[in-house]
């Protein structure tokens, strides 16, 4: 597996390619929950921890179930967020909240944390793709320069 990272750029965006299609088969709807569950178990002790919801709130949780139905609507699976929360439009959803490209790169390392249990029965051509996918659109959330 390769994590790289591609550096901000702020005249240049990459094009971005959603997850392969065989992703969500071989993880489940519920390996999306638990991989975005390590997400926001990690994100709670990061060096961004300020701008999620307070640690003493149903907060995290319910922050970790949106991005999780996200995250099986990209994959190509149920519908999800668009039924829960509305149209995606993530850059506005993310305007609130300030992300700087170091707070992309905290947030990436810890999914990293969060993608390697996979490697043990996803394939690499799949992980790769959904890695891919996260390391692009990450770009896009970035709203405030560091
Ligand atoms: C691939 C890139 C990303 C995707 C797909 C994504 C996805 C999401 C989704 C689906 C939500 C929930 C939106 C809602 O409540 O309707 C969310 C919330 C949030 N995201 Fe992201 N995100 C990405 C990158 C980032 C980055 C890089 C950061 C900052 C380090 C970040 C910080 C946040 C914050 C602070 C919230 C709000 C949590 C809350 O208060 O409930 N996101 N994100």
């Amino acid at each position: 597996m390769n994590y790289t990272i591609t550096p901000y750029n702020a005249n240049f965006i990459p094009p971005v390619q959603k997850p392969d299609a065989n992703f969500l088969p071989q993880v489940g709807e519920q390996g999306i929950r638990d991989l975005l569950a390590r997400l926001y178990t990690c994100l709670d002790t990061s060096p961004v921890r300020g701008i999620f919801p307070p640690a003493d709130t149903e907060g995290m949780l319910e922050a970790a179930q949106v991005s999780a139905d996200f995250f099986i609507q990209i994959c190509g699976g149920p519908a999800y967020f668009n039924q829960n929360r509305g149209m995606p439009q993530m850059r506005g959803r993310h305007a609130p909240f300030a992300i700087t490209p170091d707070a992309r790169l905290h947030w990436l390392s810890c999914f990293e944390e969060a993608l390697k249990p996979l490697e043990e029965s996803v394939s690499e051509e799949s992980l790769q793709s959904f890695w891919n996918y996260i390391n692009i659109f990450s770009i896009m959330m970035i709203n405030t320069q560091g």
